[in-house]
């Protein structure tokens, strides 16, 4: 919402010359110019001015020192937004200069309680939380854990909730049968309780610039050539079985300023957006 305030202009004959523009939309201009520089001069007029409000979005991304998640931090960052992440161990090795803008809180969403004082006056979240090992961690972490957080989050009130899930992959889903099965409780969660305000992002492989402690792996260098091969076998993608196979992947930056846009744009519409969504809304806001 934008602020509208009156400005009163005074002039006076002593200025040199000069010259008041106001918008061409509302036609008027005044000037004077050098011969009437000695006349008296005086306006005294009413000028409408918008002044954008202070910013007042803050964004909580839960798992913000992870991949994915430290470059929703970055894009959050760059577009003005105050930011804060939780996860279990902070900032954790995160070295790069754009951390130190980061509120950093530490957090397990197994224990939910330790959300509350992250989410004071936060008005969207991102959750990037997930994870692999057996069937029932794998549950817990991309189920139970963000059950949880979405629960709390809408108990305090939060407008937006965003969900970075996953696509289906025919027969792996069966062998990832806990990653699957959290995944989809948790999305179910977050259409019931955020039905105005709740997007899932289903993207396949994730590709990027990984940190693992002070080193940074470029998983750009095989993910790019196959973001680019895949866009010619979308047909195969509708294969029974092995079709999701052919999911093509999605650069993190694509998948953040996705998250980053339906976190903070009330127009965004709410539901699940697959890995064509994810890549034709980032090309969309190019
Ligand atoms: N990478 C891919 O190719 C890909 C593809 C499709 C979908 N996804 C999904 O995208 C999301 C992010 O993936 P990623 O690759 O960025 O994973 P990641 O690097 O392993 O990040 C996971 C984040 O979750 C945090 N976390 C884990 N358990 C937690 C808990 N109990 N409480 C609080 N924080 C917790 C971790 O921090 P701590 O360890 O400090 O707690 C970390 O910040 C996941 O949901 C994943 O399933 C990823």
């Amino acid at each position: 919402m934008r602020t509208v305030v009156s400005r009163l202009i005074h002039s006076r004959s002593s200025l040199p010359r000069l010259f008041i523009m106001d918008a061409p939309r509302n036609g008027r201009y005044l000037s004077t110019d050098s011969s009437k520089v000695d006349e008296p001069f005086k306006v005294e007029e009413a000028e409408t001015v918008n002044i954008p409000p202070p910013p007042t979005e803050k964004l909580l991304v839960l798992g913000g020192n992870g991949f994915v998640g430290s470059h929703v931090c970055r894009e959050a960052l760059d577009r003005g937004l105050s930011v804060a992440s939780l996860s279990r161990s902070g900032r954790s090795s995160l070295h790069d200069p754009w951390a130190n803008n980061v509120t950093w809180h530490k957090g397990n969403l197994l224990s939910p309680e330790s959300l509350k004082d992250a989410l004071d006056g936060v008005t969207s979240v991102i959750s990037c939380v997930g994870g692999f090992g057996s069937n029932s961690y794998m549950y817990k972490i991309n189920g139970t854990a963000n059950l949880n957080a979405i629960r709390a989050a809408s108990e305090q009130g939060v407008k937006r909730f965003v969900y970075v899930s996953a696509a289906d992959f025919g027969v792996v889903n069966y062998l990832l049968r806990g990653y699957y099965e959290g995944k989809r409780a948790a999305e179910t969660e977050l259409l019931t309780k955020f039905p105005y305000g709740g997007v899932i992002l289903r993207p396949g492989f994730i590709y990027g610039t990984r940190s693992v402690g002070s080193v940074k792996l470029p998983l750009g260098v095989i993910g790019s050539p196959l973001e680019m091969l895949f866009q010619h076998t979308r047909p195969l993608n509708q294969l029974p079985l092995v079709g999701p196979l052919f999911t093509p992947p999605v650069n993190a930056t694509a998948v953040a300023n996705v998250a980053v846009r339906a976190a903070t744009d009330p127009v965004f519409p709410p539901g699940i957006v697959d890995v064509y969504g994810i890549q034709r809304y980032n090309q969309k806001s190019k």
